[in-house]
């Protein structure tokens, strides 16, 4: 399973690629503003630090548009994937873009229908939004499960980006499922390491490695 982190925060970043865990970065226009930062800067440090797939999305409406838009973002860096939202006019630029040789992750995906419809325009990835759907009471795991089995039934080249991640368990819940990608705020990555028992045994190792040094130091 790839894990990409979802925020366009070079910190964050950074610190998730030091753990040696980060695949790769999923960025949107409103992480981009939150930042405040130069659209093509920020996504040329992000992919200058992970050096794997960056999604940079589209922000344009009709197929034209988000075709020489998604051209333009692509020929930026090779690590750069198109993000084109799940409307007639992304689906028909991911078509032509994909045919180019071009990777689009089709993005704002809530449902196994509109899932289909990114593998057959050759979607190099697809984000169903779990939290967004689960605000709604809908099951958003249960989407990814579907995705993910119409996938394999068709051997369709498209991944499953686990998008809209809230917590851990839509981690594990994935990897279980056989989604290919989760991406996930940095919190959420941070929190994948916590379990009070790995703290309470290594505090007590080092107790006792200590004891043994200080016996053999009198
Ligand atoms: C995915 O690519 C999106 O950027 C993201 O996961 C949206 O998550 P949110 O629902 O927490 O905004």
């Amino acid at each position: 399973m790839e894990f990409f982190i979802d925020t366009a925060n070079v910190d964050e970043i950074r610190r998730a690629a030091a753990w040696g865990v980060l695949d790769g970065v999923t960025t949107n226009p409103s992480l981009v503003a939150k930042e405040g930062r130069d659209f093509k800067q920020v996504i040329l440090e992000i992919c200058d630090i992970v050096k794997g797939p960056v999604s940079a999305e589209c922000v344009t409406v009709t197929a034209d548009e988000m075709i020489a838009e998604g051209r333009e973002l692509a020929s930026w860096s090779p690590y750069i994937v198109v993000k084109v939202p799940l409307i007639p006019a992304g689906i028909a630029a991911c078509k032509v873009l994909s045919q180019e040789g071009i990777r689009c992750n089709v993005t704002l995906c809530f449902s196994p229908a509109q899932a289909l419809l990114a593998c057959k325009a050759g979607a190099a990835y697809v984000s169903p939004f779990v939290g967004r759907l689960e605000d709604r009471n809908e099951e958003g795991m249960r989407v990814v499960e579907d995705i993910v089995q119409i996938i394999d039934n068709y051997g369709y080249g498209t991944k499953v980006i686990v998008a809209s991640i809230r917590d851990t368990l839509h981690v594990t819940q994935a990897a279980l499922m056989g989604a290919h990608v989760a991406t996930m705020p940095f919190a959420v990555l941070q929190k994948m390491f916590d379990h009070p028992l790995t703290q309470i045994g290594l505090d007590a190792f080092l107790a006792d490695w200590k004891k043994l040094q200080d016996k053999q130091g009198q």
